[in-house]
């Protein structure tokens, strides 16, 4: 019995002695193993780049690069529509030899705008001037330039036409060079005539 009392009683000693400081090799360890945690969780956390911050970067960059100029209703006429930003112009650009073509609704409307389409087709729309169609974008779309957008940021864009509210309008056209387009058009027009 009381030799159980012995152990018990250097039982409870060993824990209530003060602990040996730690060694600072010990400490360093332990902070670069904090530190390779914090990073780690940075770099996972940058390649899934939460939602809103991405959408709120493509929401700049789509500003910045004027997209609403010639995809928003009523921006030719000084108005443009904040209420529907995106949904389509119906204003037309004049290509010669080629046709007019509006900007069309980039919202995710099912039937009139982008809400069939993924963000890599939008991408590869924006990058390449490819629609998933096959057909090539008329060159007043500025795809040449916006090929310069690295991924993050032209997924970023996309991520944003994906977030914006769905409005239905079905721009006219496009119509070929023989077509007599329905709705307003931007022409380039010969000094000589
Ligand atoms: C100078 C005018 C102009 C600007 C600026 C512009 N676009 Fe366009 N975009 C067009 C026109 C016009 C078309 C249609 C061309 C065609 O049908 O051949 C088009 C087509 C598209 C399409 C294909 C949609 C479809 O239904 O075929 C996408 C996607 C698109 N634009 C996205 C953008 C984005 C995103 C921006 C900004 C980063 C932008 N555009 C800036 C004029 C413009």
């Amino acid at each position: 019995m009381r030799h159980e009392f012995e152990d018990d009683a250097r039982r409870i000693e060993a824990i209530l002695a003060p602990q040996p400081p730690r060694r600072s090799g010990a400490r360093t360890a332990a902070m670069v193993a904090i530190f390779a945690v914090a990073i780690a969780g940075t770099i996972s956390l940058g390649a899934s780049w939460a939602g809103p911050s991405r959408i709120a970067r493509g929401e700049y960059l789509a500003t910045v690069s004027g997209c609403g100029d010639c995809h928003t209703p009523g921006y030719f006429f000084g108005k443009p529509d904040e209420t529907k930003p995106l949904s389509g112009s119906e204003v037309g650009f004049e290509i010669p030899n080629l046709g007019v073509f509006h900007g069309p609704n980039l919202t995710p409307d099912k039937e009139t705008g982008l809400g069939r389409w993924s963000e890599t087709e939008i991408v590869m729309a924006l990058r390449t001037g490819v629609r998933p169609d096959g057909r090539e974008l008329a060159p007043i779309m500025p795809w040449r330039n916006f090929a310069r957008f690295n991924d993050e940021d032209a997924r970023a864009i996309a991520a944003y036409l994906k977030s914006l509210k769905p409005v239905s309008n079905k721009v006219p056209g496009p119509f070929s060079d023989q077509e007599r387009p329905t709705s307003f058009v931007m022409k380039i027009v010969s000094p000589e005539r």
